[in-house]
């Protein structure tokens, strides 16, 4: 491996272990038990949403993975005055920046930098001031990625979701143009100085194009590989990632 190509760094989303616990209304499964088991297995980091609605991740899992973690913590959270304040009060190792519609299922798109850059520009402060590593989620897109970069943030995380629902419906074409589109902005960011992470949708089919490129620093993935638990454990799921990682990088 050259100087080029560092460690690719995993991070394990914990969200849909909350939305299985939060199906029953109960306390099981426990994030926080699945955030250290992930810890345990080698993870990278430990990413967890907290929507406004609270649907997966609520704020007692924040404070719990705050005070139990000695790996870095990544919080994603919407731009909003209330998810500052959180941001700021745990002050964890990065926070990502994510667009939420009430009514998505998930994350459908990347931030709108571009129109926003004032209020990100101020929303990103006080941030950065607090020690925390900024990061926004973008599609891979030239504009966006550019207003990233004059607004402040250290970190620009691509939106694999195109490239991955392509991948998955057997769309070859359409999937390797997204690739192309992927590949390309993150050498592009990677220029510009930021540091570029991927994430969304990434499966073990999917994952090795991606953990190919250079720039990228940083895969974020869970919705596969806590559905991959329920069969193999999160142990055995995260090994096969990395393994997949791995190689791709090799
Ligand atoms: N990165 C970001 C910014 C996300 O919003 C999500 C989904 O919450 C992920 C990564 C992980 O996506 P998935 O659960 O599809 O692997």
């Amino acid at each position: 491996m050259s100087h080029l190509t560092p460690r690719l760094r995993l991070g394990v989303n914990i969200d849909h272990v909350a939305t299985l616990r939060n199906a029953r209304g109960g306390v099981a499964p426990d994030p926080l038990r699945a955030a250290l088991l992930a810890q345990a297995a080698g993870a990278d980091g430990i990413t967890a949403h907290l929507r406004e609605d609270r649907r997966h991740i609520r704020d007692a899992d924040i404070d719990a993975l705050v005070d139990a973690l000695t790996i870095p913590l990544n919080l994603e959270m919407a731009a909003t005055d209330e998810m500052q304040a959180i941001a700021l009060r745990h002050r964890p190792h990065a926070v990502c920046i994510v667009p939420e519609k009430r009514e998505e299922r998930t994350t459908e798109g990347g931030l709108e930098v571009a129109a926003d850059q004032h209020h990100l520009r101020d929303f990103i402060a006080p941030l950065k001031d607090a020690g925390c590593r900024v990061s926004l989620f973008v599609a891979p897109d030239r504009a966006q990625i550019e207003a990233s970069y004059a607004v402040g943030a250290a970190v620009v995380e691509l939106h694999s979701g195109a490239y991955c629902d392509f991948h998955d419906a057997g769309q070859q074409d359409a999937r390797d143009a997204e690739l192309v589109r992927l590949r390309d902005m993150a050498a592009f960011a990677h220029a510009l100085g930021l540091e570029v992470h991927v994430g969304h949708g990434l499966t073990y089919g999917s994952v090795g194009p991606v953990a190919a490129f250079p720039e990228v620093r940083e895969l974020n993935i869970g919705h596969f590989l806590i559905g991959e638990a329920v069969f193999t454990g999160l142990p055995a799921a995260m090994a096969e990632m990395r393994r997949r990682m791995d190689a791709a990088r090799a």
